[in-house]
């Protein structure tokens, strides 16, 4: 485990089933597939993706005592990635199943299983204290996640939520730990529909890509958090800041082979860039879009994420170094 890390990421960690096959099936079809075990789980993959770049990074997570999680120790170890994992006895390690189509788009559903278990006291407060950069999601167990917030936001630490999955008992109040809140085009629209205040009912994915960016701008405000990044896919992201609004375009000509993890290497990298460009949120989000870019070239998740030579090259390639 690295002495001081400059990230930690606290959340899931998965064994990812990927189902390749040509197109999704339709309710009550049997397609056929090609089966791929891996490595996933958000929490885990936003660390891999910030660990790669160099950063200093520890994940702390929970599995169950299985043979996976002698694999994952072996993997992070090589990888020179610290990682924190408690192991919950009569738990599973979680599980993702991943539908995989030709296009490289998926479908999800998990088993959070050990993840659901993770406790607060699971969580050493001298990592998350010692942190520049603390980041959670919602994969987890719920009431962790608030508590790491809480506790690294008193540490004087900047927090960055990913609000994925998006879940049914998640509520506002843990918006107010966080610096930073980072959903996709559907977990943002979830937050604006739930939201009391803002609540916009009939407010829709299709209505968010047709807002003018001023006009966006003024939502994420309204949802209280300092910055708000909105990942739009292939046409990259949208930050709102107190002080203005930018909008980072996608990379564009990548061989797109499997965007599962995309949305977890943005987030990665975009921690990583924050510590290395000492808080600049748009030179990190260029970071996070670069390597959100490189792993969707690759399959799987967690072993999609670039590394650090790849990086390097890339940014070089593209002049964003
Ligand atoms: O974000 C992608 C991840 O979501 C997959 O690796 C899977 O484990 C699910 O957690």
């Amino acid at each position: 485990m690295p002495p001081s890390p400059q990230v930690v990421v606290v959340g899931s960690i998965m064994q990812d089933l990927t189902f390749a096959c040509a197109e999704f099936p339709r309710a009550g079809e049997t397609i056929m597939a090609r089966l791929a075990g891996g490595q996933g789980g958000k929490g885990s993959n936003q660390a891999i993706a910030c660990g790669r770049t160099g950063m200093k990074t520890v994940f702390i997570g929970a599995m169950g005592r299985d043979g996976f999680a002698g694999q994952v120790t072996a993997f992070y170890r090589r990888e020179k990635i610290g990682c924190h994992l408690v192991l919950k006895a009569g738990q599973s390690t979680g599980t993702a199943v991943i539908l995989l189509n030709r296009e490289g788009q998926n479908q999800i559903v998990i088993e959070p299983g050990a993840n659901a278990a993770l406790a607060p006291a699971d969580v050493p407060r001298s990592l998350l204290a010692k942190a520049r950069v603390v980041v959670t999601q919602l994969e987890s167990n719920l009431a962790t996640t608030a508590h790491v917030l809480r506790v690294a936001r008193q540490a004087g630490v900047t927090t960055i939520l990913n609000p994925a999955p998006m879940r049914t008992d998640f509520g506002p109040a843990l918006l107010r730990h966080v610096d930073i809140l980072i959903p996709n085009e559907s977990e943002f629209v979830a937050l604006v529909r739930a939201l009391p205040g803002i609540r916009r009912r009939g407010f829709d994915e299709r209505a968010l890509q047709a807002m003018p960016r001023e006009a966006l701008h003024g939502l994420c405000r309204q949802l209280g958090v300092p910055t708000l990044i909105v990942t739009l896919g292939r046409r990259g992201c949208f930050i709102s800041e107190r002080s203005g609004h930018h909008f980072i375009p996608a990379h564009r000509g990548m061989r797109v082979v499997d965007t599962t993890g995309a949305g977890d290497a943005f987030c990665g990298g975009f921690a990583a860039g924050l510590v290395r460009h000492k808080g600049e949120v748009v030179a990190a989000a260029r970071l996070g879009t670069a390597v959100a870019a490189l792993s969707i070239t690759k399959p799987g998740a967690a072993f999609a994420m670039p590394t650090r030579s790849e990086l390097q090259r890339f940014l070089r390639k593209t002049g964003a170094a």
